[in-house]
């Protein structure tokens, strides 16, 4: 039999999230015959019409391309799926327990059906957890879920391996065709081999693989979201000190941080603080997973603490220009944890609107993607259905989502708008000096003579 018969033709996803659905319609577009495996009725609708089932640029299209080449379809039973195929990924989702650790039930139940269709297979199978995982679970309850169910034993009869994923919502598609390395962790060569084929053949030459233990494949996703992390909590912490010197601007520092070729210009925006399903839940995670092992890791502490006081310290500059905040109009410009996204997950936007809120002003919201806030707690929000609307009449605006159209602005379009123009720039979207000499404008990073970065900052640290 040549490389070429041998090579897997068909792959079967279990879980169509941002993970899921992105691995699948790339595979499909790349002529792999394509299986993706999900519980919710409306989702396996919804990808057979041609449709994302949620936002994200570009998927759309995607995946009416893969259904209309024939190689993608939606498939609600997780065993035909398996069954069918000879690579499944797995890629369910493992959210946030109340205690920080992550909750891994969905991954032991995907685990637990691969298992019992993989005993009706008669071929070597390869398992490739994708989902994002503290080290030892795969070759723990993972492993364990699969062998209990299947009555077979991993190495032996099927192949089991730990592939993480590093793209971000936005840019899902392009991170998942080009990263900038595929990791493989192996639970023995004859699995690793088999994925390594696999993702050569799907990615070519020119993207670095690296063939590693199960736990270490494991251990690089939180290492490198927890870098990420602190990246964005050191540039925000540089912010907090660069704001208590006039004439220093922390974007102009990071630029000459940047530059130096050991530190990369990359995630060193300061800002309102790192949001979304990743960054902040895998810091968390990372930390109690080390607490249990015996380490505190004050680092990975201290990451958490200064990013969540950012959030604190954008409510608190709007407070200090507001002065008497009972009855004043807050216009919130964007919502999304970032721009290109509708998901609200860990927000920094709701911190601030929930502050705001607290405080008596009265909030609007503004966000391309965001139609409302569902969740408990901000019923007080109001949605107006444009950029004007929302600046109509407010006494402050706060920039929180960078999205393209608000980087449009002028100080012209706040200054005729609102009944006092003060703008809090949150995202570093707009130049200092033009806002700043026409009308109130504060910016995270921004050194000022203004006492409102020291009081807020007393109040909150
Ligand atoms: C992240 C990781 O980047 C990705 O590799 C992983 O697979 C999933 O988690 P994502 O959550 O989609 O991706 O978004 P990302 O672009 O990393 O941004 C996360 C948060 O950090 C956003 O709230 C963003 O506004 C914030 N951020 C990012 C900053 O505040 N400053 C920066 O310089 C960069």
């Amino acid at each position: 039999m040549t490389a070429h018969e041998n090579a897997v033709q068909r792959i079967s996803i279990v879980g169509t999230g941002y993970v899921g659905l992105s691995t699948a319609v790339c595979f499909a577009s790349r002529g792999y015959d394509v299986i993706a495996s999900t519980r919710s009725e409306d989702k396996v609708r919804t990808i057979n019409a041609k449709r994302a089932p949620f936002y994200e640029p570009g998927l759309d299209e995607a995946v009416r391309t893969s259904i209309e080449s024939g190689h993608l379809h939606a498939e609600i039973n997780r065993s035909e799926a398996v069954r069918q195929t000879e690579v499944t990924f797995l890629t369910v989702g493992t959210p946030e327990k109340a205690d920080g650790t992550i909750d891994l039930r969905y991954v032991i139940s995907a685990s637990e059906d691969i298992g019992r269709a993989l005993t009706r297979k008669k071929t070597y199978h390869l398992v490739v957890v994708k989902s994002t995982v503290t080290p030892g679970t795969v070759r723990g309850p993972v492993k364990a879920a699969l062998e209990e169910a299947s009555g077979l034993v991993a190495g032996r009869d099927f192949g089991l391996c730990m592939n993480p994923e590093f793209l971000r919502q936005g840019s899902a598609i392009r991170d998942t065709l080009y990263p900038d390395r595929v990791v493989i962790g192996e639970y023995d060569k004859r699995s690793g081999q088999r994925l390594a084929d696999l993702l050569e053949g799907f990615y070519g030459s020119g993207i670095p693989i690296l063939r590693m233990s199960l736990e270490s494949a494991e251990m690089v996703k939180y290492a490198s979201n927890t870098f990420l992390a602190m990246k964005i909590s050191y540039a925000n912490e540089m912010a907090r000190i660069c704001e208590r010197v006039p004439g220093v601007d922390v974007s102009k520092v990071m630029a000459g941080v940047g530059l130096d070729e050991r530190i990369n210009p990359k995630f060193l925006n300061a800002g309102a603080g790192f949001g979304g399903s990743c960054l902040p839940k895998d810091t968390k995670a990372l930390c109690k997973f080390a607490e249990a092992q015996g380490y505190s890791a004050p680092l990975l502490r201290a990451t958490l603490a200064v990013n969540q006081a950012q959030a604190s310290h954008v409510a608190q500059l709007a407070l200090a220009t507001l002065g008497e905040p009972r009855g004043k109009k807050v216009a919130l410009l964007g919502l999304s944890f970032k721009p290109d996204t509708d998901d609200l997950r860990e927000a920094p936007s709701l911190t601030v609107a929930r502050t705001l809120l607290g405080a008596g002003a009265r909030v609007s919201a503004f966000d391309p993607a965001v139609k409302q806030v569902s969740q408990p707690g901000f019923e007080g929000l109001d949605y107006p259905s444009s950029i004007s609307e929302c600046l109509a009449g407010a006494h402050c605006c706060i920039i929180l989502t960078e999205w393209e159209q608000f980087k449009r602005l002028t100080p012209d379009d706040f200054i005729q708008s609102m009944a006092t123009p003060a703008v809090i720039d949150a995202r570093r979207i707009f130049d200092p000096h033009e806002f700043g000499n026409r009308l109130t404008f504060l910016a995270v990073g921004v050194g000022r003579e203004l006492d409102v970065c020291r009081t807020s900052v007393r109040d909150n640290d």
